[in-house]
């Protein structure tokens, strides 16, 4: 089974937005996966999402009050076959981070749907509710193009 790291700076917001949307998709096409997500940043580690990132997920049917923020750790770069950054401080920060026997793929997101003409998620944590649904249609791309990769292999 393919599994799926999808990392943003606190955890709250974009990366477990991330994981729900990337679920629901494989979901609807049938497709078993293993995700989780996880920030860079240890400020908010075992809080809730964002009551926001909450609110605008459940638009989309998906619920994700009971995940639970945690830390990129070193061992991930192991379990996870693709760790996924929100944007580039974040693939910086895991850059700096990556042990040297990382087995995971470590790319933006927004690298699997370059034409989408975004690289970034960008952080919709001091913004409104705009800033909360374009980090979902970007994630809804993203997860599309990567099931349309698994399905038409290059
Ligand atoms: P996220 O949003 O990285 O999408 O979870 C943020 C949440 C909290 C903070 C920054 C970004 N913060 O600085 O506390």
């Amino acid at each position: 089974m393919n599994s799926y790291l999808f990392v943003c700076l606190g955890n709250i917001c974009r990366s477990p937005t991330a994981k729900a949307m990337f679920d629901y998709k494989f979901q609807q096409a049938g497709i078993e996966v293993f995700t989780d997500s996880a920030g860079t940043l240890g400020y908010h580690v075992g809080k809730a999402p964002d009551a926001r990132a909450i609110r605008h997920a459940m638009d989309w049917g998906m619920d994700i009050r009971d995940q639970r923020a945690r830390q990129v750790t070193v061992a991930d770069f192991r379990r996870f076959d693709r760790i996924f950054a929100m944007d580039q401080s974040n693939l910086d920060e895991l850059a700096r981070m990556m042990p040297p026997n990382a087995t995971a793929r470590v790319e933006l997101v927004m690298s699997l749907a370059p034409d989408y003409g975004l690289h970034e998620v960008p952080d919709p944590y001091y913004g409104g509710d705009q800033g909360f649904q374009q980090v979902l249609d970007m994630l809804e791309a993203a997860a599309s193009r990567l099931i349309e990769e698994l399905a038409n292999p290059r």
